[in-house]
């Protein structure tokens, strides 16, 4: 079943959306050679604490910590540690959610360590704009399909691939609702976009084949063939002149 949103529920999804971009902010700033994944998360838990919200992902199905850190070959999913300490030319994929009001915000980013090199900068540039791409066809009328197939062409006109083993997906009182939004498919397909749903986009995209495992640690997601993955998300609202993205800063 798809959620339509009233109005009062798109005001706290939009207060989430704040959090989780203010987070982002805080973030940004923190992310530097020498900087340990479990301090990356230890900031954004005490941040989305003092705003008064919960963060989404922690104990979301047992998941250990309050963001999700994946770096390099990582695709998502990685679960913050006091080992794994970033250095310059490394990329890291941060992905945060935060519950206010019992309304849900779900954003992901992916950022360059210290100097990087111009093949990795390449991949997180065309992984944002894919998804720029695909929100052109988030408007009220279209269908799924129309995101999909535009954020797949995009990403592999620019020599890329797109992970197929997870999806976008609505968001709301729940962290995941339906629909699914895979990033990859056919204009035309799919689920009716109607205003007042909300969708959390989110392209997955690999420097090499589109193949991924799981470790062993039941979470973390990897490339099959070792090479780079970024991830670019927001949630938005569909609306009946395109859409709007939620988890910004206002
Ligand atoms: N942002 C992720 C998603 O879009 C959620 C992380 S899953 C969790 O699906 F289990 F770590 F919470
Ligand atoms: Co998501």
């Amino acid at each position: 079943m798809i959620k339509i949103k009233s109005h009062s529920e798109i005001e706290n999804m939009k207060a989430a959306g704040t959090i989780v971009a203010e987070t982002f902010e805080l973030l940004k700033e923190a992310v530097k050679p020498g900087v340990t994944t479990l301090e990356l998360d230890e900031i954004a838990a005490k941040f989305i604490k003092k705003s008064g919200a919960v963060a989404s992902f922690k104990n979301y199905n047992g998941y250990p910590k309050s963001i999700c850190t994946s770096v390099n070959s990582q695709v998502v999913h990685g679960i913050p540690n006091r080992n794994t300490v970033l250095k310059a030319g490394d990329i890291i994929s941060i992905d945060i959610g935060a519950c206010y009001k019992g309304y849900h915000g779900d954003s992901a980013k992916t950022f360059g360590v210290g100097k990087i090199s111009d093949e990795a900068q390449r991949l997180i540039d065309v992984t944002r704009q894919s998804f720029y791409e695909g929100i052109k066809a988030a408007g009220s009328g279209n269908r799924v399909g129309d995101i999909s197939a535009s954020v797949q062409r995009y990403a592999e006109e620019n020599g890329y691939s797109v992970v197929r083993a997870l999806v976008g997906h609505g968001v709301g009182s729940e962290l995941h609702e339906s629909p699914e939004v895979p990033n990859f498919g056919t204009a035309g397909r799919g689920v009716r976009l109607v205003s007042g749903m909300t969708i959390a986009v989110e392209p997955m995209i690999n420097q090499g084949s589109y193949h991924v495992n799981t470790l062993s640690d039941g979470w973390t997601v990897v490339t099959a063939d070792g090479k780079l993955s970024a991830h670019y998300e927001h949630s938005i609202l569909i609306s009946d002149n395109g859409c709007e993205l939620l988890t910004v800063c206002r």
